[in-house]
């Protein structure tokens, strides 16, 4: 799911989790000590719903799955979203001139080419899906990406339409009771971003012949860059 990583690389990648959670743990004991107008003093300094205050050990885990959830996902949605735009000049010299479509193309953005492109679920109980009978207690990948390019569901479902009337009927969060906690603020992050863009620099433009490449990840999606020239 996040990759084949060898002996070595599976030291690195968990030296530097280790530090990020001594990270978390840090912020949560120095908002705990100095309260700031900020998310983490409030959760850091909130009762539970039993009027408990949350141990140092809750706190520090609801940040470090709130900022590992937070990060990569919305950076990826923004290439995906640029590199999109850009490809498909008309898209953006549209959002230029009328920024009231910015929301729906985000929308698009993350049918066409979401940051999180597979997912996990494991059945709690028998079920039978398409006619396809699973056990419980099995693992299942949810391939995401494929679902938002269903033909039943999206008329031309590789072409990328900034105006595409059920673009929202994407699986891009999830569905059910996981759904993706912070869709709002996805939302809302990448609609900013491109407001400013369309706004500051009307001109961008993708350089010219570039290539992409991909982390060798399964679930996340999206460039190591992408070059543009203001
Ligand atoms: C483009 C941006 C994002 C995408 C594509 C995305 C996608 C997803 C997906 C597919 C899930 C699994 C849903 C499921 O199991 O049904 C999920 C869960 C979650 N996401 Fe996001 N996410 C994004 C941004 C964020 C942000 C900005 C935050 C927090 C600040 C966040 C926090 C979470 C959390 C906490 C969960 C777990 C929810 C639960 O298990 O109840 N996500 N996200």
């Amino acid at each position: 799911m996040f990759g084949h990583a060898n002996d070595d690389q599976q030291v690195t990648a968990a030296t530097g989790m280790a530090s990020f959670w001594r990270y978390c743990e840090a912020l949560a004991n120095d908002r705990r000590a100095n309260p700031v107008d900020d998310f983490t003093s409030d959760i850091v300094n909130r009762p539970d719903e039993t009027g408990r205050p949350l141990t140092q050990q809750e706190a520090a885990t609801i940040l470090f799955g709130l900022l590992l959830a937070g990060h990569e996902t919305t950076t990826n949605l923004l290439s995906n979203g640029l590199r999109r735009l850009l490809e498909n000049r008309a898209s953006w010299d549209t959002l230029c001139a009328d920024q009231t479509m910015i929301p729906n193309a985000v929308e698009e953005i993350l049918r066409y080419d979401s940051s999180v492109i597979h997912w996990r679920r494991r059945t709690t109980t028998p079920v039978t899906l398409n006619g396809i009978d699973i056990p419980a207690d099995a693992n299942l990948l949810l391939c995401i990406g494929a679902a938002n390019r269903d033909p039943e569901v999206f008329d031309q479902p590789d072409h990328f339409d900034i105006g595409r009337p059920n673009a929202r009927d994407h699986l891009s969060f999830g569905g059910g009771a996981h759904l993706c906690l912070g869709a709002p603020l996805a939302r809302l992050e990448t609609r900013i971003v491109l407001e400013e863009l369309t706004t500051a620099v009307p001109e961008l433009r993708l350089i010219p012949d570039q290539t992409y490449d991909f982390p060798p990840i399964i679930a996340f999606r999206g460039p190591r860059s992408l070059l543009v020239n203001p």
